[in-house]
């Protein structure tokens, strides 16, 4: 007894083996001999981090007791001690309850046998190998917050997109600090709001005005932040701070109410646990700064746009499209200027402005009349005619357009409108009388009617057609070509030189031929078209008859009314003073074709109309001169049907006209070919 308590004092010999390698063989001392009494041996065995470790052992015969007491042999890892170990391997491990192999997730393994001071038989102990293994860390505890990726030797953790990974290699977080706001308003949030808000996220921001100003903070209703079990704000917290002044901590879900201002510089702290369990908060800051207004001047365009101006922001300006920046100071207009949000609230633009452009004076209208208001941008101008002498043909109202252009009204188009002169209208009534057998005209009455004398001291009549033109007769250009005219007047006493409508020049009908000396007379295309020199004013006194319609060619119904007008033969003076007219019917050409031509045989031809009645007729010097008749769609207007060419040598009957409506087509060509003054622009 004295000497096993002697014994159980002493300690065994007791001694310790390092492994290092990554694999190894270890076994009990004098093994496969019986291993020695009273000892205890311990290995150590040691591999990299990252990896485990498989221990096998390969052969075991431990001295059995009960709980193992004597001999044993005892593996500590992982934290863990397992039970000491004993007994002996058979050959069948089945019933061995010893386990062979042992695994570790850590890099270290202790193995220690232990022997006591007496074996009854001879017991040869164990032996064992070990090898380092790869740990799949990720299998074993998941280390990392989203995604672990296992390699021989260790692990690397991989963050969702959005997330970086935070210095402790493992969570995942979102970059939300440092962000440091310096406008007078804005708008900051708890990340990925109203969305749920990143775990493992520490979020600082920083809100920096300029020294003097004041910042106020207004949460939205919407808020929402983890609290713990208790009610606490410990999972996730929202805290702010402005110097000496502390909020805070905030959660749950009521947002928090700060009425005070706060300094020019405000910190908002927020941390999330490893949940990310909220939607968040929103926080509308703005300051004390005065906003600019969002429209500096009048029909301006900023650059950029905002919906707030603030202390110190910039802005381009430069006017709308109609709009030109003008510089009041240099008094000049320029593209644009650079304006800053001063401390007041105002911006340093008092010197600009937007003014509209200008597209100056519309042009003049021939025979018309400008109507504008003013002449800048999206101001009218209405052109109207000289009526009712002329009749507007085009647009009629323009617009000053933004390319500082006049164009007509909802288009680009700035072509000008023409005043067309008004022809057929005349002043007379039912006032009828006869040439041969006529009554004076009154002015107005006839204002197409004028008066030609040739140089060589010919004289007839003729009829404006245009404000350019005189239709009249071919023949009476047989001696001369040259000639003047008169118009607007009835009475030729006293013709005032203004009455003269100067003349350019006489087109004759190309197929007319004078009246040959001896043969029989052929008036034949007796027809002349006289251009003035310059275009006409037209006026009551002065105005157009109409050309007949295209293809009014057939010969003329006989029994119609015309007028014939001149300042020829009448049956009392061979020189009337004042314009004649009488209202003749056509008649048939046998009428004409049977009167005495001082026994000559004239030539009558389908080109040729016959009208009068015993006691009215045209007569020696009318020539030229119109016979005119009333539109039957027109009522109110009249139409030149007939020249006065020829007749019987005694007035008074019958006489024979050109008959216009066969040469429409020559009038109108002739009229279009030179039918262009120098003092006019040529318009498409
Ligand atoms: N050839 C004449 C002249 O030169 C016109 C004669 C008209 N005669 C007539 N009976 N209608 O004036």
């Amino acid at each position: 007894m004295w000497l096993s308590l002697f014994l159980l004092l002493l300690p065994p010999a007791s001694s310790t083996i390092s492994l290092r390698d990554l694999q190894g063989r270890f076994a009990t001392p004098d093994y496969p001999q019986g291993y020695p009494n009273d000892m205890s041996q311990t290995w150590e065995i040691k591999v990299p981090s990252g990896y485990g470790i498989q221990l096998s052992f390969t052969y075991i015969d431990i001295e059995p007791s009960a709980n193992c007491a004597y001999d044993n042999v005892q593996i500590q890892a992982d934290e863990a001690l397992y039970p000491p170990s004993c007994g002996s391997w058979t050959g069948d491990w089945k019933k061995f309850h010893f386990p062979r192999e042992y695994h570790t997730s850590g890099n270290w393994m202790r193995v220690t046998f232990r022997s006591d001071f007496s074996n009854e038989e001879r017991y040869t102990g164990f032996s064992a190998y070990y090898t380092a293994v790869d740990v799949n860390e990720c299998e074993e505890s998941n280390p990392c917050s989203h995604f672990c990726n296992n390699h021989i030797g260790g692990f690397l953790c991989t963050c969702r997109p959005g997330y970086v990974l935070q210095e402790n290699q493992r969570l995942c977080g979102v970059r939300c600090s440092g962000e440091i706001f310096t406008r007078f308003k804005g708008l900051i949030t708890s990340p990925n709001y109203p969305e749920h808000y990143a775990e493992n996220s520490k979020c600082h921001y920083t809100i920096r005005i300029e020294q003097g100003f004041q910042i106020m903070l207004n949460f939205t209703s919407h808020f929402n932040i983890e609290r713990d079990a208790f009610g606490q704000c410990t999972a996730d917290v929202l805290k702010i701070t402005s110097g000496q002044k502390e909020y805070g901590p905030f959660c749950g879900n009521r947002a928090p109410v700060i009425r005070d201002h706060l300094s020019n510089v405000v910190e908002i702290h927020f941390s999330t646990n490893g949940e990310g369990e909220g939607t968040g908060w929103k926080i509308m800051y703005s300051s004390t700064a005065k906003q600019c207004p969002v429209e500096i001047l009048e029909h301006n365009v900023l650059q950029p746009k905002n919906s707030d101006y603030d202390y110190k922001d910039s802005v381009r300006v430069r006017c709308e499209s109609g709009y030109e920046l003008h510089d009041n100071v240099r008094n000049q207009y320029i593209d644009s200027a650079m304006v800053h949000c001063q401390k007041d609230g105002t911006w340093n633009s008092s010197w600009y402005s937007c003014r509209p452009v200008d597209c100056g004076n519309p042009m003049a209208l021939r025979n018309g009349k400008r109507n504008v208001t003013s002449t800048v941008y999206q101001f009218l101008n209405t052109y109207s005619c000289d009526e009712p002498y002329y009749k507007l043909e085009g647009n009629a109202i323009f617009e000053c357009a933004a390319t500082a252009d006049w164009v007509a009204v909802g288009t680009s188009d700035g072509t000008l409108p023409n005043c067309k002169p008004v022809c057929g209208r005349t002043a007379i009534s039912d006032d009828t009388g006869r040439v041969f057998g006529g009554k004076p005209a009154r002015l107005g009455y006839f204002p197409w009617q004028v008066r030609l004398r040739t140089y060589d001291g010919k004289v007839g009549g003729g009829a404006l057609v245009s404000d350019g033109w005189i239709l009249t007769a071919a023949h009476l250009f047989d001696g001369s070509r040259q000639t003047t005219v008169h118009g607007g007047i009835v009475n030729l006493q006293g013709l005032s030189p203004e009455k003269a409508l100067p003349v350019e020049d006489a087109f004759l009908h190309p197929n007319y031929r004078p009246q040959a000396d001896g043969s029989e007379p052929n008036f034949e295309h007796d027809v002349a078209l006289v251009k003035l020199r310059a275009r006409a004013k037209l006026g009551a006194n002065l105005s157009p008859v109409c050309l007949p319609a295209a293809g009014e060619t057939s010969p003329l119904r006989a029994g119609r009314l015309g007028y014939i007008t001149g300042w020829g033969k009448t049956e009392v003076r061979d020189r009337p003073i004042f314009l004649q007219y009488a209202e003749v019917p056509v008649v048939g050409m046998d009428k004409c074709r049977g009167l005495d031509y001082r026994g000559k045989r004239p030539r009558f031809t389908d080109n040729m109309v016959c009208a009068g009645q015993p006691g009215t007729d045209s007569c020696q010097g009318d020539s030229g001169g119109p016979f005119v008749l009333r539109d039957l769609r027109h009522p109110s207007r009249h139409v030149v049907r007939g020249i006065v060419s020829f007749g019987p040598q005694q007035c008074g009957s019958y006489g024979v006209y050109t008959h216009v409506g066969r040469y429409l087509a020559w009038i109108v060509k002739t009229m279009r070919e030179h039918g262009s003054w120098e003092d006019e622009e040529t318009r498409a």
